[in-house]
């Protein structure tokens, strides 16, 4: 199973820029159109918050009419920059999510190989997020009930520390209990989280996780240092396409596609001849490596 996430779209009003200077409509166009061309196409994308700037009606017309366009169904969640009451008005024809007025946004999608949970974090009129303890008794029941269905979690607050000063300090309370909650579920092969504007993998629970550039915003800049890590700056860095693909043999790995800053492909000299010899080179590795039962990758 192929999946694709986008994050952090940051989208604004018609006609304006986010930060005055980010022309967030254009990119996630520009991000839409990369998927739809995608070979293969992911049969999911997962919007992981930060879906808009600042949760206005206006705004959620204007980025549901861009994502209109997407060929394979998306599921999303709300960010800090959401705002969870309209969010839900909104895309309420979205017949996944909690209906209107519901605390929470939170869901779990079964129809697919790989079981969805789509996790709230966030807290009305706040930055920084958390998991309280109804939503993680919601998040524990769930996963007993499939203890045997390989399961992502996507959420836009990432429950680990980045390095990054200032985005740590909006990050996600009752990190350390989600954390006790995943390890004791080995089905959670990857928790998927936006908010960084960044590409962070991390081994988390027992697991992996890890958060997304953003495809259609600005990136935040990588400042590791105790003084410039709270100097609040972003990096007009190229803008991606997560993707998930869920190989038989190692279970979920994770490539970046890129939406930005990349031409596309070109062919490495004339090595049409040597196309029959990888071609069987590569049936052997599979033989032998990629379809091999390997208990120490496998979970
Ligand atoms: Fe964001
Ligand atoms: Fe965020």
């Amino acid at each position: 199973m192929l999946i694709a996430q986008i994050t952090d779209l940051h989208v604004v009003g018609k006609d304006q820029l986010c930060q005055g200077r980010v022309a967030t409509h254009a990119q996630l166009r520009e991000a839409v159109a990369h998927i739809n061309g995608l070979d293969p196409r992911p049969e999911v994308v997962l919007a992981t918050g930060d879906l808009t700037d600042h949760g206005t009606i206006e705004e959620y017309d204007v980025g549901r009419e861009i994502l209109t366009v997407l060929r394979p169904p998306v599921y999303l969640i709300p960010g800090n920059h959401d705002r969870r009451d309209v969010f839900l008005e909104v895309f309420a024809d979205h017949s996944y999510l909690p209906r209107p007025g519901a605390p929470f946004a939170h869901y779990v999608i079964e129809e697919y190989p790989v079981r969805l949970v789509g996790l709230d974090t966030t807290i009305p009129g706040k930055s920084d997020g958390v998991l309280c303890d109804q939503r993680l008794a919601w998040l524990d029941t769930i996963l007993h009930t499939a203890p045997s269905r390989p399961t992502m979690i996507f959420m836009h607050h990432p429950p680990f520390r980045t390095g990054i000063r200032w985005v740590d300090a909006i990050g996600l309370h009752g990190a350390r209990k989600m954390e006790a909650i995943v390890a004791r579920h080995a089905q959670v092969e990857w928790v998927a989280c936006g908010h960084i504007h960044r590409p962070i993998q991390v081994a988390w629970g027992g697991t992996m996780a890890g958060t997304a550039t953003s495809t259609s915003h600005a990136q935040v800049a990588l400042t590791l240092t105790e003084t410039s890590g709270f100097d609040f700056r972003f990096a007009l860095e190229p803008r991606a396409v997560q993707l998930f693909l869920r190989d038989p043999g190692y279970g979920f790995l994770s490539h970046v596609s890129y939406v930005s800053g990349a031409e596309g492909t070109y062919q490495c000299g004339n090595l049409s001849h040597l196309r029959e010899v990888f071609q069987r080179r590569y049936e052997e590795m599979c033989r032998t490596e990629f379809d091999a039962a390997s208990p120490s990758r496998r979970r």
